[in-house]
């Protein structure tokens, strides 16, 4: 069984933060950045995927620790190419990697993909990849595999009234989260410049 998720917030990414997106996917390990994109991938490969990531209408979620961004999923419609059906990718930092955060993840992914009408879902990954073959078979997906690559599909059921409040409840725990923790650090940074680094010591012999 996967350990305790570390504490910290998941929500959907906005179009403006690519930036962070990128330096996520840029902090991968050489093994996960090689597994997230089935290739080993230079940075300036990953640099332009994060640019044009949101620029293809992908839905991102992300998992957030003191306001960076430690895992993230990938959500991308194939529009009117493949009506109904949809990629996804999934990235997790490997000092967080196996806290359950890839499946809570995909259990968001789910869930925006059936609420925009998406019923089959494809996840992609390597042979070696036993972790993301886990985290598919957990939720029924079909497992297809190839010489050095499996495909996972995974049907998402039909959207309805509650689950569309549930992606609205998400959201909006999401959002209170991130403004929780955006006021976190500005008090700390404040807290920071009121207190000048190596006052530390002083502070607690005074206190002493
Ligand atoms: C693959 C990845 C998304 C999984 O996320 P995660 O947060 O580490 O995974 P979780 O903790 O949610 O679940 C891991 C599951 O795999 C199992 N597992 C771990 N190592 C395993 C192994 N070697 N063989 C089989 N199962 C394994 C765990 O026991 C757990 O299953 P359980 O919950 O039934 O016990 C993450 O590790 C990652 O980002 N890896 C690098 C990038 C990547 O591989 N992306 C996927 C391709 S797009």
């Amino acid at each position: 069984m996967t350990e305790q998720v570390a504490p910290g917030i998941i929500r959907k990414l906005w179009a403006g933060e690519a930036e962070i997106f990128k330096d996520h996917l840029l902090r991968l390990d050489v093994e996960s950045r090689r597994f997230r994109f089935g290739s080993a991938v230079s940075a300036e490969f990953v640099e332009r995927y994060a640019a044009r990531a949101f620029r293809t209408g992908a839905i991102v979620h992300g998992y957030f620790v003191d306001g960076t961004l430690r895992a993230a999923a990938e959500l991308y419609p194939m529009g009117d190419v493949l009506p109904g059906e949809a990629e996804a990718a999934f990235s997790v930092e490997r000092e967080f990697q196996n806290h359950g955060l890839g499946t809570q993840l995909l259990e968001r992914v789910i869930l925006a993909a059936r609420n925009r009408g998406i019923g089959k879902l494809c996840l992609n990954c390597l042979a070696q990849n036993r972790r993301m073959q886990q985290i598919a078979r957990k939720f029924d997906a079909e497992l297809s595999f190839d010489i050095d690559e499996v495909t996972a599909a995974l049907k998402a059921p039909f959207p309805t009234a509650l689950s569309l409040a549930q992606e609205a409840a998400a959201d909006l725990q999401g959002m209170a989260g991130a403004v929780l923790q955006a006021q976190r650090l500005a008090t700390g940074r404040m807290f920071d410049m009121l207190i000048p680094a190596g006052d530390d010591a002083q502070i607690e012999a005074e206190a002493a």
